[in-house]
């Protein structure tokens, strides 16, 4: 079954057609970041205004390179929440067109959700289950349960701001401008730690309480502390930023692997899988891979953790429904907390 689906969730325009589920034919995504740099981040107005002009030629490009057409694509599939509305309409308007005048079946998609279907995408070793999933994307960090493909209880999530929020707010501190978690993943690479050199701790919010949620706030606020006590000493250099870059990096990154790890030991599961943009992170990966556990670790190619409409698609063929295009709407605050 060949499926066209279509993202417009944030500043990102995407598209794209993928066979049952884990076969990608093409994929198109379009962003607007760099307009947005001038104005130190997403403005909805604008971002929405772009993905206007785009939608149209990103899903021909994702046909282009699926060599299809709208004919041959069995359904069509489109992220109706949570995300920005003027952003969530571009898509969803253009989905129930397709759907009316193609005669075509439509499956509305939970963005966030759909993140951790990525892990099933060209995934030659089927995922063992029970799992636990991590999405961590800039929205968003919960933590669900999957005992099958189609199966997901939500365990918990953040009181405050998401991991991504973190990463995005500190790098603003530290002078990354709208660049996020990238830039201090680059930034805390260059960091060369000796025992000499003047450790800045950073705290672990919420590391050893007993529920699976999740914290952030505080760290962007230790930053600022940090930032300001070194302006004062005119300390604040190249150096010092990598220091900071690489531990805002090690906290976020500590309680995630921590809380994950606590999920599946708690839930007695086999497999751990991550997905959202956070998940691109190479120290994330790096130490979920690398710890002293017995779960089986899946990850998404780096690619396919930032927002792409692929995924959106996967989810659309392994969960979703299709329904009447009359009932399909943005909602930007579409809830995540599955309780099945
Ligand atoms: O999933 P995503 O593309 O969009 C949302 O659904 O929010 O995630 C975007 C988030 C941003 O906060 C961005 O800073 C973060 O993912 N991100 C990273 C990395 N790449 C993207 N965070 C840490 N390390 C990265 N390499
Ligand atoms: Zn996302």
């Amino acid at each position: 079954m060949r499926i066209l689906a279509i993202e417009t969730s944030c500043d990102e325009t995407a598209a794209a057609v993928v066979e049952d589920g884990i076969n990608i034919l093409g994929n198109a995504v379009a962003s607007s970041t760099a307009m947005h740099e001038k104005y130190g981040g997403i403005v909805p107005e604008v971002a929405a205004r772009e993905q206007l002009k785009c939608i149209l030629p990103v899903i021909n490009e994702a046909l282009n390179e699926a060599r299809a057409n709208y004919q041959s694509i069995d359904k069509l599939a489109v992220t109706t929440g949570p995300g920005l509305i003027g952003s969530l309409l571009i898509g969803v308007e253009t989905a129930k067109t397709l759907a009316l005048t193609l005669n075509k079946p439509i499956i509305p998609v939970n963005h966030v959700l759909a993140h951790m279907y990525a892990n099933f995408v060209r995934n030659k070793e089927p995922v063992e289950f029970p799992a636990i999933s991590l999405v961590v994307s800039g929205g968003h960090t919960e933590l669900y349960l999957m005992k099958s493909i189609k199966e997901l209880t939500w365990l918990g999530g953040t009181l405050d701001d998401a991991a991504g929020e973190a990463f995005d707010k500190t790098a603003r501190l530290l002078g990354f401008g709208s660049l996020g978690g990238l830039a201090i993943q680059e930034a805390a690479q260059k960091y060369q730690k000796t025992k000499n050199n003047n450790q800045i701790e950073l705290p672990r919010p919420m590391l050893h309480d007993k529920t699976l949620n999740f914290s952030f706030s505080g760290l962007k606020t230790a930053v600022l502390r940090e930032v300001n006590k070194l302006k004062e000493t005119k300390q604040l250099n190249e150096v010092m930023i990598q220091q900071l870059s690489f531990e805002v990096q090690e906290a976020i990154t500590d309680v995630l692997v921590a809380k994950t790890i606590n999920a599946a030991e708690k839930s007695n599961a086999t497999s751990i899988l991550i997905s959202g943009g956070v998940a691109a992170n190479l120290s994330l990966r790096d130490k979920f891979m690398k710890h002293n556990s017995s779960f089986t670790f899946y990850a998404p190619s780096v690619s396919l953790c930032t927002d792409n409409a692929v995924y959106i698609a996967s989810y659309a063929f392994f969960r979703g429904n299709a329904v009447d295009w009359h009932s399909v709407d943005a909602v930007p605050d579409l809830s995540v907390e599955v309780l099945s």
